[in-house]
């Protein structure tokens, strides 16, 4: 057997009970020697999940990336956070495998794949829907050929359920501008898989993107946007709110159709997909088997497993692996080009000038934009838009 990958793990949160966890404890050479978070109760919780001793555990990250034997991190913090975390991480000789979404700001995202570059390290995302045997099994059906030239795919995402942060830290941050978006930035998976799917880099981009009367709060980030996407041959189309609207995946290609549905129509990809079918130009229906549908719970924290090992093949073949940064970066460019879209009323080309606000800033620079009169997202005054 080959050495194992030594790991630390920044930042002890939800994402990582239900993914990095059964990841890290579950593949045999990769082994976590550390843990940070901010959060003492959060520690504790980490102590147990992982085994650890108390030495293994730091509430400063600075005292993990000192540990020499340390070749890698796993930066699970909110994205508010991260930026000076893998800037310190490269400093200190550290791979890292970064939570989504890669930052809030397009020239955040550009100075950290420079850092990575300058430091000859590698920036893995967490895009772990890649991994899920649903979005596989589409991918593969498509690169088959069995649609024929994928026209357009339209990812229905309108039954997200709003689950906060853990307790024990602060359970409301996905709700601050902090986070750089509401629920299109939260699950951007949306937005990789569909440049995924189409094959191609994204050329325009319109949406609405807007909060609802019935939110429970002053909203200042949105939690709904309906969104297209442009590529050079295909399109896109997602369709994503905090809610209970319906979900799933229906693509029409050029010779066919491609149709999944997780149960009562909830949304990927937590749920349980119950249908994966296609249907030819004739209209006639083939169902396809998802792998593993009996155990979709299992599927969850087995995509997480099977990126983390993506991640230490990459790193032991030097190679890129499946989600690099420059993905995390065009998927943030995306997101962030529907918000301008919302207020603006005008379709946006891709990618940003570095000189555009938002490239800048992110969400913090939607303010100096020169807002649509009839824009729902002003009139619901998301993004720093209030009057
Ligand atoms: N890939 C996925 O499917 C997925 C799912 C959920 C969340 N996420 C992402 O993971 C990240 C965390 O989300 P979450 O739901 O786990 O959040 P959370 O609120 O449950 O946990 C955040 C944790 O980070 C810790 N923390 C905050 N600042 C820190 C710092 N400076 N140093 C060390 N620890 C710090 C907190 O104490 C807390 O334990 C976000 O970027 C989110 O977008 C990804």
């Amino acid at each position: 057997m080959t050495n194992p990958l030594k790991v630390g793990l920044i930042g002890c949160g939800n994402v990582v009970q239900y993914g990095h966890r059964p990841a890290i404890n579950g593949l045999a050479d990769v082994e976590l020697l550390a843990l940070a978070d901010i959060t003492p109760a959060r520690r504790e919780i980490g102590k147990a999940w992982f085994n650890l001793r108390d030495d293994q555990l730091h509430a400063d990250y600075r005292d993990l990336l000192a540990i020499d034997a340390i070749d890698a991190v796993a930066i699970t913090v909110p994205q508010q956070f991260r930026r000076g975390i893998v800037l310190d991480a490269f400093a200190a000789g550290k791979h890292v495998l970064s939570e989504k979404p890669i930052s809030q700001a397009p020239a955040v995202a550009d100075e950290l794949i420079d850092a990575a570059a300058s430091a000859g390290r590698k920036l893995a995302m967490v895009h772990n829907y890649h991994f899920l045997p649903e979005f596989r099994q589409i991918k593969r059906m498509i690169s088959d050929g069995l649609i024929g030239d994928l026209r357009v795919a339209t990812l229905h995402f309108l039954g997200v359920i709003d689950y906060p942060g853990a307790a024990e830290y602060q359970s409301d941050w996905r709700h601050t501008m902090a986070a750089g978006g509401g629920v299109l930035m939260d699950m951007i998976h949306a937005v990789y898989l569909a440049e995924w799917l189409a094959g191609e880099r994204a050329q325009q981009v319109m949406a609405f993107v807007d909060a609802p009367e019935y939110a429970h709060r002053q909203p200042v980030i949105e939690d709904l946007a309906l969104v297209q996407i442009a590529f050079p041959t295909g399109y896109a189309v997602i369709h994503m709110a905090w809610g209970e609207g319906v979900g799933g995946v229906d693509i029409s290609g050029g010779d066919g159709q491609i149709r999944l549905r997780y149960k009562q129509y909830q949304s990927g990809g937590f749920n349980q997909p119950i249908e994966l079918y296609s249907v030819d130009k004739d209209w006639n229906r083939s169902d396809h088997a998802i792998a593993n549908l009996e155990h979709h719970l299992d599927s969850v924290a087995r995509s997480f497993t099977e990126l983390w090992a993506d991640f230490r093949d990459a790193i032991r073949d030097d190679r890129e692996p499946m989600a690099p940064a420059s993905a995390g970066a065009r998927a943030l460019q995306i997101a962030l080009g529907a918000y301008i879209s919302g207020v603006t009323g005008k379709v946006l080309s891709l990618p940003l000038e570095p000189s555009h606000p938002v490239y800048q800033k992110g969400i913090d620079g939607i303010a100096e934009l020169q807002a649509w009169e009839q824009s729902k997202t002003k009139r619901a005054g998301l993004f720093g838009l209030r009057e």
